[in-house]
């Protein structure tokens, strides 16, 4: 049965605050697709791929919760698409294991973010080691032929395609190889100017902090070293205020912006102002989704995703434990 829309798989790691850098790079798109319901859409939290590091019981659940209801408040309606979390549907965890089979030791000792994580680590866990393979089974599960990824994701994806094609010349053809989609939103940086927006880094904005918070965080944030004065003109190609600008604000204002700064007719706090006083006018609506959110109905949503998923991923997984000739049920076709 090959689904009749285009499917398209995503997975989003519960490891802190959704920020304005996940929601320009990723989320908002993602809501714009479910909004226009031309591809059918399945969004992963993915929480099993959170534990390849240290990390706290409690506060992984409490920020899968908080993710689940921050990705529906931003326009992820449960009834247009498919969110669920990664370990409720364990069809991944066991697929992750079989494609382990397919998997060479030596691509995942070259995946650049594991050697990042691993970099200078007393305790580095197998799982990070084969988190990577992890991914491909959350992909294949669904046979998924578009999933949208920032760059850093690139690599996984190109690991995934020829796991398809090992497991495929093996087995028969079961799988489909993805296609990633690259996000058209240039990165957001931190804060700090220093390199990606990342929560542990401490240089994000939370998509969902009340907007006085908000703005005491965007007040100092880096621009270009250049504009010491509001005299010096500045370069708004290079500044991360002007990023920003180009994801939320009008064709008129990005004008207004490149005239303003590069002519030094304005400071950077009247360019930082303008910047939010647009995501405020964008988050009024998400706000107040947010606040409509509990822990008890984002649980119950999560349970109706899980079902939905794995109805798709058992039916998967009869595929696969036939042709892998595993366990004691379906022979193996053909054989
Ligand atoms: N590794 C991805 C990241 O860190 C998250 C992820 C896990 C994912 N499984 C996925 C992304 C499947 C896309 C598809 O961003």
């Amino acid at each position: 049965m090959s689904p009749t829309k285009p499917r398209v798989f995503s997975g989003i790691q519960p490891s802190g605050e959704l920020h304005i850098g996940n929601y320009l790079g990723a989320t908002r798109t993602w809501a714009q697709q479910v909004a226009e319901q031309k591809e059918e859409l399945i969004f992963c939290i993915v929480d099993a791929h959170a534990i390849t590091v240290e990390y706290d019981a409690k506060e992984l659940k409490k920020r899968t919760l908080d993710l689940a209801m921050d990705l529906v408040a931003c326009g992820l309606d449960p009834e247009k698409c498919t969110l669920f979390v990664q370990s409720d549907v364990r069809e991944h965890t066991e697929l992750a294991w079989y494609l382990a089979t397919a998997t060479p030791m030596g691509d995942l000792g070259r995946m650049t973010q594991f050697k990042d994580k691993s970099e200078g680590k007393e305790f580095v866990s197998t799982a990070l080691f084969t988190y990577p393979v992890l991914m491909s089974a959350d992909i294949l599960l669904y046979k998924a032929t578009v999933v949208p990824v920032g760059e850093d994701q690139v690599q996984h994806l190109e690991l995934a395609r020829e796991t398809v094609r090992r497991f495929n010349y093996r087995h028969g053809e079961i799988f489909v190889e993805p296609q990633p989609r690259l996000s058209k939103t240039p990165r957001i940086l931190g804060l700090d100017g220093q390199g990606k927006m990342s929560k542990s880094k401490n240089n994000t904005i939370a998509l969902f902090d009340e907007p006085d918070v908000f703005w005491n965080k965007l007040r100092p944030a880096f621009t270009d070293p250049q504009r010491a004065r509001k005299v010096d003109p500045g370069r708004p190609e290079l500044c991360n205020i002007f990023t920003m600008h180009k994801a939320v604000s009008s064709e008129d204002q990005q004008k207004e912006v490149v005239d303003s700064c590069t002519g030094a007719k304005w400071g950077c706090m009247d360019c930082k102002k303008m910047l939010f006083e647009n995501f405020n006018r964008e988050l009024v609506p998400l706000r107040a989704k947010r606040k409509e959110q509990t822990p008890e109905g984002i649980v119950k949503v999560l349970g109706e995703g899980a079902d939905k998923a794995r109805a798709i991923a058992q039916g998967t997984m009869r595929e696969v434990r036939a042709a892998m000739g595993i366990g004691s049920g379906a022979p193996v076709p053909g054989g």
